[in-house]
């Protein structure tokens, strides 16, 4: 069956398949650009190991951190079947030429945003992602249907983080909200540019790798994450919010903050980008060895 065929009967390309240029450089450039998310995504959870506030918060989160290092690694692994080389898309990464998700670019300032990435930020990965796992591109779809299941513990686990303040002191009840406050806006902003802004979507759509809008996404998710709020007895920062229908009419957020971010101007992409650089540097040895060692075997095999 030819490209088209394939996709017409909702079938799955393979990386033998032939395909367009223009779906696999697509491909290649969303696969990646989620590849970087999942290992820049460790650094804003990386920072609260030390600190959390027990032994077991303390080896959930380092399962957690585990598991985005994990989700990178089938990502890069998918992206390779397109017949591109890992190292090149880490000096892409390396060098600004390829981007990852704006919301690694915000700080974790207290034990409470760790349950506001959870909940918010692995909640709205969630829903972009789940559509994912019908994606026309077979070893991406495959990928996200581990990674999905996945990201619904680390969601849940962020919840009861929360939730576990919420029923705190008053002290920490405030801290949940104040973390609320501060990153619910960057989760809407989560979904992208809105429909009428969104450059690749329509050809992405037809090509089967996206099945919903970035508008539809964040519905979604808005409609999802309203009824947890509530559960959790806090305030979503919205003066506009109100349920009207079955479902939540929200302010959207400040797009303005978005385009910048992503420019490279929110308040920690330099640090990420740099401290990614230096744990790069700083790993040349373990792949050094690696390669050492693999050569050394197959000499031996000979
Ligand atoms: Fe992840
Ligand atoms: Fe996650």
């Amino acid at each position: 069956m030819d490209f088209q065929a394939t996709i017409d009967a909702d079938g799955r390309i393979e990386p033998r398949d032939a395909m367009p240029d223009g779906y696999r450089k697509t491909l290649i450039r969303q696969i990646a650009q989620h590849a970087h998310s999942e290992i820049i995504g460790m650094q804003p959870e990386g920072n609260w190991i030390s600190r959390a506030p027990s032994l077991r918060r303390k080896a959930i989160l380092m399962a957690k951190v585990q598991d985005e290092a994990g989700h990178g690694l089938y990502l890069y692994a998918a992206a390779e079947t397109l017949g591109v080389d890992r190292a090149d898309l880490l000096d892409m990464l390396h060098s600004g030429r390829q981007k990852y998700s704006s919301i690694f670019n915000y700080p974790t300032l207290t034990w409470a945003d760790i349950g506001a990435i959870g909940w918010l930020v692995d909640g709205a990965a969630i829903v972009n992602q789940v559509p994912l796992c019908r994606c026309s591109y077979g070893p991406y779809a495959r990928a996200m249907v581990r990674v999905c299941k996945e990201e619904s513990f680390h969601q849940r686990q962020g919840f009861e983080i929360l939730y576990t303040l919420c029923n705190g002191t008053p002290g920490q009840k405030a801290m949940a909200q104040d973390a609320l406050n501060r990153w619910w806006w960057p989760s809407l902003m989560m979904f992208g540019p809105p429909d009428t802004a969104s450059t690749h979507s329509e050809q992405s759509m037809a090509w089967g790798i996206k099945r919903h809008s970035n508008d539809e996404l964040r519905q979604r998710f808005v409609d999802m994450t309203v009824p947890q709020a509530d559960v959790l007895g806090l305030r979503v920062p919205d003066d506009g919010l109100v349920h009207q229908d079955g479902r939540y009419r929200f302010t959207e957020p400040d797009y303005t903050e978005l385009y910048d971010v992503v420019k490279g101007n929110g308040p920690c992409n330099q640090q990420r980008l740099s401290h990614r650089v230096k744990a790069h540097e700083d790993g040349a040895w373990v792949r050094e060895a690696a390669a050492a060692y693999a050569a050394k075997k197959e000499a031996r095999a000979a």
